[in-house]
C-alpha cells in the first residue's frame, strides 16, 4: 500500500512524463513541417517512449493501492529555433526528469518505501540513457552548426538510428 505522500510524489512524476511526451510531440511536428523526416521519426518515437514511462507509473500507483491522476498538462512550444536549440533544450529537459527521478527515489527512502524505492530503479537506469543518447546527439548537432548539406546528412544518421534502436 502506498502512504499518501509517495501516491503524491508518483502522481507528480505522472504529469512529468506525460509533459516530456508532449513535449517531443511538439518537436516531431516542428522538425517534420520542415521535411526533416528523420529527426521527426525520433521525436515521434521518444514521444511514445515518454507516455510508455507514464503508463508503467500509473500502472504501478493502481496497482499498489493508489489512484493515478490524469491531470491538465501545460502546452509545450510550437517551434523550437534552430535543431542545435532543440537538442539542447531536449537534453536540459531529460537532465531535469533525471533530477526529479533522483528526488522520488530520496522520498521513498525517507519513508522507507523499498518496493517503490525498487521499482523506481528502472527509472534511474533509463535515466542514464536517456541523457547519454541525448548528449550524443547533441555533440553530433554542435560539430554541424547551421550547415544545410551537415543537417541533411545528419537527420538521415538520425533515421537510421531510430529504424535500427529506438530510443527507450
Ligand atoms: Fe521519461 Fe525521457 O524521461
Amino acid at each position: 500500500m502506498l502512504s499518501q505522500k509517495i501516491e503524491n510524489a508518483l502522481n507528480k512524476q505522472i504529469k512529468i512524463e506525460a509533459e516530456s511526451s508532449q513535449v517531443y510531440l511538439a518537436m516531431a511536428c516542428w522538425a517534420e513541417n520542415q521535411g526533416f523526416e528523420g529527426v521527426a521519426s525520433f521525436m515521434y518515437e521518444h514521444s511514445d517512449e515518454e507516455r510508455m514511462h507514464m503508463l508503467k507509473l500509473v500502472k504501478f500507483v493502481n496497482e499498489r493501492g493508489g489512484h493515478a491522476k490524469v491531470s491538465a498538462l501545460s502546452a509545450p512550444p510550437a517551434s523550437f529555433g534552430s535543431f542545435k536549440e532543440m537538442f539542447q533544450t531536449l537534453f536540459n529537459h531529460e537532465v531535469m526528469v533525471s533530477q526529479k527521478i533522483n528526488d522520488l527515489v530520496h522520498i521513498t527512502l525517507k519513508e522507507r518505501d523499498y518496493a517503490t524505492h525498487n521499482f523506481l530503479q528502472w527509472y534511474v537506469s533509463e535515466q542514464i540513457e536517456e541523457e547519454s543518447l541525448a548528449r550524443n546527439i547533441l555533440d553530433k548537432i554542435n560539430l554541424i552548426g547551421d550547415d544545410k548539406g551537415g543537417l541533411y546528412m545528419f537527420d538521415n544518421d538520425v533515421k537510421i538510428l531510430t529504424e535500427t534502436n529506438p530510443p527507450v
